[in-house]
């Protein structure tokens, strides 16, 4: 079985080939093809799997290419995990963002509009070559903003692409541990958008065990949300949110926590891994080792300027283990390839799921998966609060779909103005244009 990476030069990789390692079943990954426009980051990630490989005979044959075509034609299993304009592009959406006193996170507020605006092309594109090239491939996709990324290739490649995100499942794995559950068996009942969910129950043999976790503030102190969010808010939502609508319910904490730090995520991330990059260039160097510490600083220093606005701290030991993106993403292709059928928290078109959505839209719930794709279950509505947040958030994914379709500056503007984390329609002008005067790949927004 074939397996091609987009993206295959990216510093996650790596990840993804441990969890391959591990699964010795008929049927497995038995070719991974990497692909990336950089050549440099290729060679650097295949130095760092060939020493994962080592001392595994049955370990997947690694190739790599910069030809599209060629890493997609005849692959079964399609995994794209690009960044368009890189970690320099990151950064330049945070800071440009932040001058104007709004967030710039890479898939939360204007920064994410802006990061989607030049990534859904690109994606439309790939989505294209795979239908031509490899129409039975599945794709699972890892890129960023996942939701929208996910909904723009759907459009192309239906049901046949899938997104991922882990944080769901970190999220689900937390609250089950912080409970003495097992977080295999029990029920998470989440859903929403990417980086836009809630959790809003985890079922054991039947009981709703959350209520027992928000009376209880010692156990909410006791991990990452709980310790963001704080008890009280918690208990008012009667729901765990995802990480990512910190920025939401706390923006003006986040955004002054974001400008006040000494370096945005994009810009620390940037020199970070140029750093691993550039190490990877001298012959002889140990790759794995230069890899895992690399990793482990950018786990420990994930979301810091975030509970520095919450005044939480440093990041606990038991929430420094990662959602298991990797884990997320073997056991889907393994229940579509084999057959092998789970529940998953992944990103697929609404049908009629929530239905304040219309069938297209793609929305972050549980999915049966089995040989025939993710089939999303039955969830209780969302309250009106979220259901207010989800569908402006929506709202805002469709304008930058149009604007990418139709090289719309003016949907663009939209796009930015509707969405709920940006307060103003001159601000949302003036981040076109700073933004378009920075990117390269948004030079396509000339249509008024
Ligand atoms: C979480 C999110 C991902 C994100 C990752 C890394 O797992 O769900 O969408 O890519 O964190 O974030 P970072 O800030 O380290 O790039
Ligand atoms: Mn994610």
């Amino acid at each position: 079985m074939k397996l091609t990476i987009l993206g295959g030069g990216g510093f996650r990789v790596p990840l993804v080939y441990g969890a391959l390692l591990g699964d010795h079943a008929e049927g497995r990954v038995t070719r991974v093809t990497l692909h990336d426009v950089d050549a440099d980051r290729l060679g650097a990630v295949a130095r760092v799997l060939a020493e994962q490989a080592a001392a595994q005979p049955d370990a997947p044959l690694v190739t790599v290419t910069t030809d599209l075509d060629e890493a997609v034609r005849d692959a079964d299993f399609v995994f794209s995990a690009i960044r368009v304009g890189g970690l320099a592009g990151r950064a330049a959406d945070e800071r440009i963002a932040l001058a104007e006193g709004v967030l710039g996170q890479e898939t939360v507020g204007a920064g994410g509009i802006a990061y989607g605006l030049r990534t859904v092309p690109v994606a439309v594109h790939i989505a294209r070559r795979v239908a031509a090239l490899a129409p039975d491939a599945w794709v699972i996709n890892f890129t960023n903003p996942a939701g929208l990324v996910t909904e723009a290739m759907s459009r192309i490649l239906g049901d046949r692409v899938i997104g991922i995100c882990d944080s769901p499942v970190g999220l689900g794995r937390r609250v089950a541990r912080v409970l003495g559950a097992d977080p295999g068996t029990a029920w998470i009942d989440y859903v929403g958008l990417n980086h836009l969910g809630w959790l809003r129950g985890l079922r054991v043999a039947g009981r709703d065990e959350l209520p027992r976790l928000l009376a209880d503030t010692e156990a909410l102190g006791s991990f990452e949300e709980g310790r963001l969010f704080g008890p009280d808010w918690l208990r008012s939502l009667g729901a765990i949110p995802n990480e990512y609508l910190h920025y939401y319910y706390f923006n003006r904490e986040t955004v002054r926590a974001y400008q006040e730090a000494k370096q945005t995520r994009g810009a620390f991330l940037k020199e970070q891994q140029a750093g691993f990059y550039e190490a990877m260039k001298k012959p002889g160097a140990p790759a794995l080792a230069a890899w895992h510490r690399t990793l482990a600083e950018r786990e420990a220093t994930y979301m810091a300027a975030n509970r520095e606005a919450a005044g939480v701290g440093e990041r606990d030991e038991d929430d420094l283990e990662s959602g298991g993106y990797e884990k997320v993403a073997l056991a889907l292709m393994r229940a579509v390839a084999r057959d092998e059928r789970t529940t998953l928290i992944l990103n697929v078109r609404n049908r009629g799921t929530l239905s304040v959505l219309d069938a297209e839209a793609v929305i972050e719930v549980p999915c049966f998966v089995d040989a025939n794709g993710a089939h999303p279950v039955a969830v209780a509505p969302l309250p009106y609060h979220a259901v207010g947040l989800v569908t402006s958030v929506k709202a805002v994914e469709r304008e930058v779909l149009e604007a990418a379709e139709g090289g719309s500056r003016a949907h663009a503007v939209k796009a930015f103005a509707l969405h709920p984390l940006v307060d103003s329609v001159t601000v949302a002008r003036r981040l076109v244009d700073g933004y378009r005067a920075e990117h390269p790949g948004l030079a396509y927004l000339t249509r008024t």
